[in-house]
């Protein structure tokens, strides 16, 4: 049995990985830390939440006592971290507690991880550290670090920091840096729920600038595979990019979302652009498909109209969210755009 410490495991990708990995293993242990903030919802952990090798502990990375005692009472000797203030729009409205939970809630789990010894710290990282790309090219592990967003610069500050234990004490880390994810669970704050469910609500689609901004898409149990290969066989020390080699144009897949859905494109609305707008990201991935054998199984095709089925059919697992404290953030972000 491994003890592993998952942070943000309440999350939309967090949870999506233990609902995955303890419907295949029983070797893993898993104490998910989370602080449930308006991100974190533990009905996304239904599948799990009776297993004897799961446990949830409400609390924050930043808390140090808090950690120790964790990896003292469970004796982590393995860290998969996802726990983040993970979206740009709200890095965008205060930068502050981005950088609290990113940089310095990393902080306490590396220094509470070197303590212990820990066998593995596997920093789940984003492909925005890279910054942003023209009509050309992909995204390597080798691209330098250019963040635009007070949201990507916190996880960049992050990923050196984890790099700094690796050469410094020997830590054995790993990152991974993924392009964007969609799939079940996500809060609907990103663009693919966020249409989703307007379109269903037959609310206005808000496309920022001139909705050519390219993304590369991923299904989020395609991201997760990774992860746990990465966690099982990859290389200390090193960085895997993950993606699925899907660039789209933001308003494709809008339009997209309004056909299956039998919508009018009407409901689309051009609005104000987001500063500081990264044009294009795309991610290389041959690293981890050619040293690990990691290769995406879901196409964009199938996945995204399952995913639109998930919002359909799960319309009281949104309507909790959207109608507590989102509603306050949406009107901030939208109303005056
Ligand atoms: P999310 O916002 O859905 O979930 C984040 C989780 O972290 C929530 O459950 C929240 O409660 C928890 N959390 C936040 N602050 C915390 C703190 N101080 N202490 C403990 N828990 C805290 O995010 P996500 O989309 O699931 O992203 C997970 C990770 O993957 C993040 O590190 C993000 O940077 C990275 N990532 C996300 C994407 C994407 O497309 N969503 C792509 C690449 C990488
Ligand atoms: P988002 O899901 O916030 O992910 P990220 O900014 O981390 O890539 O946004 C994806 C793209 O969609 C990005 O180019 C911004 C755009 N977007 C809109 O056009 N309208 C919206 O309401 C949102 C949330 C995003």
């Amino acid at each position: 049995m491994r003890n592993i410490l998952v942070t943000g495991g309440a999350g939309f990708i967090g949870s999506n990985f233990i609902n995955y990995i303890l419907d295949k293993r029983d070797d893993y242990n898993i104490v998910n830390l989370d602080k449930l903030t308006y991100a974190g919802n533990l009905e996304n952990l239904i599948p799990s939440e009776r297993k004897k090798n799961y446990h949830f502990i409400k609390g924050d990375i930043t808390n140090f006592e808090l950690v120790h005692y964790i990896f003292e009472k469970y004796k982590i000797k393995y860290v998969i971290h996802f726990a983040a203030e993970s979206h740009v729009d709200r890095s965008i409205l205060g930068s502050e507690i981005f950088y609290r939970t990113n940089v310095m809630g990393t902080n306490v789990l590396l220094e509470v991880a070197r303590k212990f010894e820990v066998e593995r710290f596997l920093q789940i990282s984003t492909d925005e550290v890279y910054g942003s790309l023209g009509s050309e090219g992909l995204f390597t592990e080798k691209t330098p670090l250019s963040p635009n967003s007070p949201y990507s610069s916190s996880k960049a500050a992050a990923d050196v920091m984890v790099m700094s234990f690796y050469h410094t004490y020997g830590m054995p880390v790993l990152i991974t840096r993924c392009s964007n994810n969609y799939g079940p669970y996500q809060f609907p704050e990103k663009l693919i729920p966020l249409m989703i469910i307007n379109s269903i609500n037959n609310k206005k689609l808000p496309v920022y600038g001139d909705g050519l901004y390219v993304r590369d898409w991923i299904y989020v149990i395609d991201h997760n595979k990774a992860v746990e290969l990465v966690f099982e066989k990859g290389k200390v020390g090193e960085v895997y990019n993950i993606g699925a080699s899907n660039e789209m144009p933001n308003i494709k897949i809008i339009k997209l979302i309004l056909s299956y859905m039998k919508k009018s494109e009407e409901l689309i609305q051009y609005v104000k652009d987001r500063p500081g707008h990264d044009r294009r990201y795309a991610i290389d991935s041959s690293k981890i498909k050619n040293e690990l054998g990691w290769t995406p199984s879901y196409t964009f095709e199938n996945a995204i109209t399952d995913t639109i089925d998930w919002y359909l059919k799960n319309e009281s697992w949104w309507k909790r969210i959207i109608s507590g404290e989102y509603q306050k953030y949406y009107e901030m972000q939208y109303i005056t755009r």
